[in-house]
């Protein structure tokens, strides 16, 4: 009841975050000072840091920290990595460590790029003759390229531009919805500026030029610009990541055979091929890598996530971004994923933790990080669909997570010790975690 008698502010992005803190505690939170203090607590001792991040958006508070890990061991195209990982779940830094370690010896991991084109779109509407649009769109063409020369020079310099622009009817789809279909190659930057900046000239030129265009009649004239964006739909911008061995060289420690267990991971990824609801959680294991590198190197997790799930259902029916196969007793595990990644421009110019990742990284190319994120992906599948098949996922999960309801219960350090060292012989569940505390505590 208390927050429905808040009055609305005006001109809150004004105020200085002082104030901005001072105002969010006192109405939206029980303990103002406390509020105040905690966010003042997350705030950089250096005021030239703090002031960059409080810049990268509007009406920054604090700063919300996320671990930034590494995975070392990644052998890729016979180099060594270690991949940073900026993520809060317990368990995914040590997955992906865990499955580096086993391809470490066993071949390592092996990337091809498939393509790297980017799509962007004008929509709009046209009413009228389709014939007389598409033979206005063939003499448009070259001064749509013209008007964006300024734009373009630059990335054509680095071998990038416009690749294609097509003119798309959707009329049996959508009346009147017509679109600028424009592919690009945006070398080692993400694109998403450079993409949306043509677009929008394009569409200037679109509207300008239609309406001085003499085989139209009015209404034809008259076409009205939807809207000029990217897609984050990239079908061609797509990288392949793969392991294989033979079978009698999987050899997992658990209590099965190379071959029962190669038989299961591959029945496992078949049964996420076929079922929906499976897929999702499997696809969902493969996010965990591929968003944590995403996130440490700077690029943009939600547009991956986006093209990545489009490209899961692009045969109508949502699969398996994995796969898995035995052939002539070698066991073949690879994924299929569309990355549009950048290693310039954006965030990776900015911020210094970024530029520690793809320091780390070597400075990787946009190619090269999309191999290396897409490896991340296959890792943490690996490792989540081995442990699903033999032990089961919380004994590593709860190992990992241990320490969070430790953290929790407020434990000392000592009490954590004999905690851990507990629970490498006994199953840790919650409840579990808090009997054996209690009991510790209360020398029970
Ligand atoms: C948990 O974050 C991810 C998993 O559910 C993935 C999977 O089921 O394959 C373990």
């Amino acid at each position: 009841m208390k927050y429905l008698m808040i009055a609305p502010i005006e001109g809150f992005s004004k105020l200085s975050k002082e104030a901005k803190i001072s105002w969010i505690a006192k109405h939206y939170t029980h303990n103002s000072e406390q509020t105040l203090k905690l966010l003042q607590q997350y705030w950089n001792k250096d005021e030239q840091l703090q002031k960059l991040h409080d810049e990268f958006i509007e009406n920054t508070i604090t700063n919300f920290y996320l671990p930034f890990g590494i995975a070392p061991n990644f052998l890729i195209n016979d180099r060594l990595y270690a991949i940073p990982m900026a993520i809060e779940e317990s368990s995914v830094v040590a997955a992906a460590s865990k499955a580096a370690k086993f391809w470490l010896t066993r071949g390592g991991f092996k990337t091809t790029i498939i393509g790297t084109e980017k799509v962007g779109q004008v929509h709009f509407m046209y009413t009228g003759d389709a014939d007389k649009l598409s033979q206005f769109f063939l003499a448009l063409k070259p001064k749509l390229l013209a008007n964006v020369a300024s734009i373009t020079k630059n990335m054509e310099k680095r071998g990038g531009g416009i690749s294609a622009i097509e003119l798309r009817n959707k009329t049996a789809e959508l009346d009147h919805y017509y679109q600028l279909h424009c592919t690009f190659e945006t070398m080692n930057a993400m694109g998403a500026n450079f993409i949306n900046s043509c677009l929008e000239v394009f569409a200037k030129t679109l509207k300008s030029e239609a309406q001085n265009h003499p085989a139209f009649s009015d209404q034809e004239k008259d076409i009205e610009i939807v809207m000029s964006i990217l897609s984050n739909n990239v079908p061609n911008c797509v990288v392949r990541a793969e392991v294989s061995c033979a079978v009698s060289d999987l050899k997992p420690q658990d209590a099965v055979s190379s071959l029962e267990f190669a038989q299961k991971m591959v029945r496992a990824v078949n049964i996420a091929k076929v079922e929906p609801f499976r897929a999702v959680t499997h696809n969902k294991g493969i996010m965990n890598g591929i968003d944590a590198v995403v996130l440490a190197t700077g690029n943009d997790f939600r547009a991956i996530e986006a093209g990545a799930h489009a490209y899961a259902s692009k045969d109508g029916k949502y699969t398996s971004l994995t796969h898995a196969s035995i052939e002539d007793d070698q066991f073949k595990f690879w994924i299929e994923i569309p990355l549009a990644i950048g290693t310039v421009g954006g965030l990776t110019n900015l911020h210094p933790l970024v530029k520690v990742a793809l320091e780390i990284l070597q400075n990787p190319t946009a190619k090269e990080l999309m191999e290396i994120v897409a490896v991340a992906g296959l890792a943490q599948n690996f490792a989540a669909v081995k442990s699903l098949v033999t032990t089961g996922i919380q004994q590593g999960h709860m190992k990992m997570h241990l320490l969070n309801i430790l953290n929790q219960l407020g434990a000392t350090e000592a009490e954590k010790l004999t905690l851990v060292h507990h629970f490498k012989k006994n199953t840790a569940s919650h409840s579990a975690v808090v009997t054996a505390f209690e009991a510790l505590r209360n020398n029970l």
